[in-house]
């Protein structure tokens, strides 16, 4: 009994203490190894990982923005052109209308797996489909609001280093640093890199027969 309980407090104090990793997500609305990342790596692996990862999407990509102080409005250049600025723009409004991270991947995904991520037709059904406030994020997109989000995306676009060169590009913990091979690795096998960093800690997420996961067994 003692053994059971210690072990039980033993797995909670494991379980809080692993939440450790960020990963960033730079990406973009018409690419479609963007598509192909977060559809067929991130969100598969997603439930495996979402208690121990906490995962930033930053719509923006290869773009440039500037600020008109005549105009006082952001102009935006996107890589596949004006449709992609609004499809970045579109989902920088959703995700800046959602707190709960699960609900961000839900949408994300959602956007990005239709036939074309910068629809707006699209967006509607993937907004409805997770009770998010789509005119709310139509005013957002064809105001300040929106040019705001993604000048803010466009931001920490730029500050990485070297410049972003590849999309989607993985950034884990914040780093404003480009590791692009982490990046490849990221795209081939997301759960590797991921077990790899978690691993002094967390082995049980990536090994079903560790120690902890007996543990879990042992109560389930
Ligand atoms: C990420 O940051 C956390 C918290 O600062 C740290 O414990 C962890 O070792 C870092 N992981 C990597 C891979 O840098
Ligand atoms: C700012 O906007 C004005 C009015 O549209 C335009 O004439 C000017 O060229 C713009 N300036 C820059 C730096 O793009
Ligand atoms: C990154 O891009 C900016 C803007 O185009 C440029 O001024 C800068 O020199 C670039 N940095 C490197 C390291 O290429
Ligand atoms: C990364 O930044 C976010 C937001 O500022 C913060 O909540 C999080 O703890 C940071 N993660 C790491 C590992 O430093």
């Amino acid at each position: 009994m003692y053994i059971k309980v210690t072990l039980y407090v033993l797995a909670i104090w494991l379980t809080a203490n692993i939440n450790a990793i960020s990963v960033t997500v730079y990406y973009e609305a018409l690419c479609f190894d963007s598509v192909n990342f977060i559809t067929r790596q991130l969100y598969p692996n997603y439930p495996l990982f979402k208690d121990h990862v906490t995962i930033d999407f930053v719509p923006y990509g290869k773009a440039i923005h500037n600020f008109n102080t005549t105009t006082g409005k952001y102009t935006f250049k996107c890589q596949h052109g004006k449709e992609e600025c609004m499809g970045n723009k579109f989902q920088a409004c959703g995700l800046a209308q959602i707190d709960k991270k699960d609900v961000q991947m839900e949408f994300v995904t959602c956007v990005m797996s239709t036939s074309n991520p910068s629809n707006v037709y699209f967006i509607e059904q993937c907004a409805n489909k997770y009770k998010m406030d789509f005119k709310k994020i139509v005013t957002c997109a064809s105001s300040k609001e929106g040019d705001e989000l993604l000048a803010s995306n466009g931001e920490k676009t730029w500050n990485l280093e070297p410049n972003l060169s590849y999309v989607p590009t993985i950034v884990y913990n914040n780093s404003t640093e480009i590791n692009s091979i982490e990046t490849r690795n990221s795209l081939v096998d997301f759960k590797n890199v991921v077990c790899g960093k978690l691993a002094t800690r967390k082995p049980v997420l990536c090994d079903k027969t560790s120690f902890f996961e007996k543990i879990k067994q042992f109560f389930t």
